[in-house]
């Protein structure tokens, strides 16, 4: 008893004295709150100067500062946040979003700008929670026209070359282009993403990562017309987890090795995701041109697969139109990919499909315990220039 009470006091000290931590705190955090700030949630007055102004003092705030934005709806125009000159003890700025953000009902307002919602060079940023509609149906249609008179559309939420972010709980609904992208970033955490968007919207990526490492995507489901999630160049310790996909393009590595001179991508690891009726399931892509670009150790654990038009698949022989893609031999080289647990149903007859390049065969690819079918039939697997080894059940038989 003697050491249970010793036990419960000192769990009590320790309780006290992170409260006092929290409290004092607390007491240093401040708090800007758009509305006071001249926002209206009405949905057509233009706040983007509030959001901007509240940015420019928690930017300035020595210690943690929160911008607050209370339940409504917001009109937002293009907007830029910059973490460039910030104060140099900034203790991180977080954003608590009640409402939702709607951008400029005319495309052309944002349609050129890159990004809607841009945020660059920022350090340990959180957004928790928030509904970004950038209402770029309009845009779709027209580009879906024969109109050569569209705009190319903006990146919902962009990060460029920041780190220690943290997305919470977001919602991005019907982006022009990109739902959200990560860009020269480290330590990106997302958590509860949701996506939405017509699975017939053009270049509608739901998150896209290049050129950063230690992202982390758990808890997601994007439903959209592009990748569900797509990897650029130069990504690497990357974790996903738990996410929906479906409709769209599935999880995409790539496309990789436009460039001749490319930054690889390795150490990718993508556990416990289920596509429905997407195009792809887990899939690498690279174009059909010489380049130094790798890929090196993906992990692709426990999928499931409803109705996927092409479950596996490596495709080095990207080359649309048959245009820029002077050598048809693609010099990325792709090697230790596992497959492990990937079960379900494939919507063509080929369900494991590895077409490398002849230049660098496809090496060390790994198949562990594989179960895809066809319309109650035997599905089929098809390799070129691809080497590697299966245990446990493969179905489709192993092309190796
Ligand atoms: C691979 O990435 C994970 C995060 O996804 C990280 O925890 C691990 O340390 C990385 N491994 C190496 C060897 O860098
Ligand atoms: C493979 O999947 C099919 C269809 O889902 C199922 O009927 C079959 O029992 C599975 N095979 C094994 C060995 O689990």
């Amino acid at each position: 008893m003697a050491v249970h009470s010793r036990r419960s006091y000192r769990a009590i000290t320790v309780l006290s004295i992170t409260f006092l931590i929290y409290q004092s705190l607390l007491a240093n955090a401040v708090t800007y709150n758009v509305v006071n700030l001249g926002a209206k949630p009405d949905g057509k007055t233009d706040s983007t100067k509030s959001f901007l102004s509240a940015w420019a003092s928690a930017c300035a705030s020595e210690t943690p500062a929160t911008i607050y934005v209370p339940p409504g709806t917001y009109l937002i125009g293009e907007a830029y946040f910059n973490g460039e000159h910030c104060s140099s003890t900034n203790k991180g700025i977080t954003f608590r979003i009640d409402g939702k953000l709607v951008a400029p009902s005319d495309y052309w307002e944002i349609g050129n700008a890159g990004s809607w919602i841009k945020f660059e060079r920022v350090s340990r940023v959180s957004i928790y929670g928030g509904v970004f509609d950038a209402k770029g149906s309009s845009l779709w249609a027209c580009k879906a026209s024969s109109s050569n008179n569209c705009p190319s559309g903006a990146t919902t939420l962009a990060f460029y070359n920041s780190n220690n972010i943290v997305l919470n709980g977001v919602t991005s609904i019907n982006s022009q282009m990109f739902h959200i992208s990560i860009d020269g970033c480290q330590n990106v955490d997302l958590q509860g993403t949701k996506v939405s968007a017509s699975g017939t919207s053009p270049n509608t990526d739901g998150i896209h990562i290049q050129l950063s490492s230690g992202v982390t995507v758990l808890n997601s489901r994007i439903a959209t017309g592009d990748d569900c999630i797509s990897i650029g160049p130069g990504s690497s310790n990357l974790w996903i987890e738990n996410v929906a996909c479906g409709p769209g393009h599935g999880i995409s590595i790539g496309s990789l090795g436009w460039e001749k001179q490319e930054p690889g991508v390795q150490n990718v690891t993508v556990k416990t995701v289920t596509f429905t009726g997407t195009e792809n399931g887990a899939r690498i892509k690279t174009w059909g041109r010489p380049t130094n670009a790798f890929v090196n150790r993906v992990l692709f654990q426990h999928l499931v697969m409803v109705n996927v038009q092409n479950p596996i698949i490596i495709d080095q022989n990207y080359c649309p139109h048959n245009s820029n893609c002077p050598n048809q031999n693609s010099g990325v080289k792709i090697s230790e990919v596992t497959y492990q647990d990937i079960h379900g149903t494939s919507a063509t007859i080929v369900a494991v499909k590895f077409s490398c390049s002849k230049k660098n065969p496809c090496s060390e690819i790994k198949l562990e315990e594989v179960n895809l079918s066809y319309m109650d039939q035997q599905a089929k697997a098809s390799c070129v220039n691809a080497q590697g080894t299966t245990s446990g059940l493969i179905e489709p038989t192993s092309c190796f």
